[in-house]
């Protein structure tokens, strides 16, 4: 089973640019191409929040359209710049998501289990994971151990040392840690929110966060580091799941590169 992660997204209304600069609709479009282009095709994908930027309706349609052409099952999270209620309207229909309360929801018909986290509090970009969604997670993880299992949240719940992301990041990381490390089945949390690579060991497991589809944010570990982004090559993440339950991530970049070549001429 392939699990193909992209994430942030932010698409805003059809026509815009966001910050007037970047076109994340065009970004998004070649990333839904050059996924379908996989072989094997991913068996799913899995969008780790910041779908679009202000959480307006119209971004949501315009979300909608453009990842549609993609040709496997979809499954999205909230982040900071979401909505929670323009976010279940838009993708309300697709079945997985609860009509009421955090938007976390478990997917179970494939090998390995998917679980989305809600890390979101209306009106502010930090993260947070309240007793109520700790213990819904405590409760879900309980009721099938056996099942590897993938843990989607938007806020990697680790410091990255990129500090003015780090001033937005997770609230409850040591609670959190609690519950994961009595469910040894999560082989890995999957993360977005700072727009780039990143990994670390956590509670028992590995957690990640993905590049965005869109721009980077600059890789700059100085802690009076100014916020700057920039036009690395937009990636993504294919998440190889093993027949012993173990997780290989790769790492890829979009785009046209030369190649590939052969290592000799023939
Ligand atoms: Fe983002």
């Amino acid at each position: 089973m392939i699990v193909a992660q992209i994430t942030d997204t932010h698409i805003v209304r059809p026509g815009e640019r966001l910050y007037n600069r970047i076109d994340t609709a065009d970004f998004l479009a070649r990333a839904v191409a050059e996924i379908n282009r996989l072989e094997p095709l991913p068996d799913v994908t899995v969008v780790t929040g910041d779908l679009v930027d202000t959480g307006a309706p119209a971004e949501y349609a315009n979300l909608r359209e453009l990842v549609a052409p993609l040709r496997m099952p979809v499954y999205v999270i909230p982040g900071n710049h979401d909505d929670r209620t323009a976010l279940r309207a838009a993708f309300g229909g697709d079945g997985y998501l609860p009509e009421v309360g955090f938007l976390q929801f478990a997917v179970e018909q494939f090998p390995m289990r998917l679980i989305g986290l809600d890390t979101t509090i209306p009106g502010d970009h930090r993260g947070s994971l309240c007793a109520e969604r700790l213990a819904w997670l405590d409760r879900t993880l309980a009721a099938r151990p056996q099942v590897p299992t993938m843990v989607l949240m938007h806020h990697p719940p680790f410091v990255t040392g990129i500090d003015f992301m780090d001033r937005f990041g997770l609230d409850n990381a040591a609670g959190f840690a609690e519950v994961i490390a009595r469910h040894p089945q999560v082989e890995r949390i999957l993360a977005g929110h700072l727009h780039r690579a990143i990994d670390r060991r956590f509670a028992g497991t590995v957690a990640g966060t993905a590049p965005s589809t869109a721009h980077q944010i600059n890789l700059n570990l100085n802690p009076e580091g100014p916020l700057r982004f920039m036009f690395e090559p937009a990636g993504y993440q294919l998440h190889l799941c093993q027949d012993d339950g173990g997780v290989v991530t790769h790492t890829a970049v979009f785009g046209d590169w030369p190649g590939p070549y052969r290592f000799r001429a023939e």
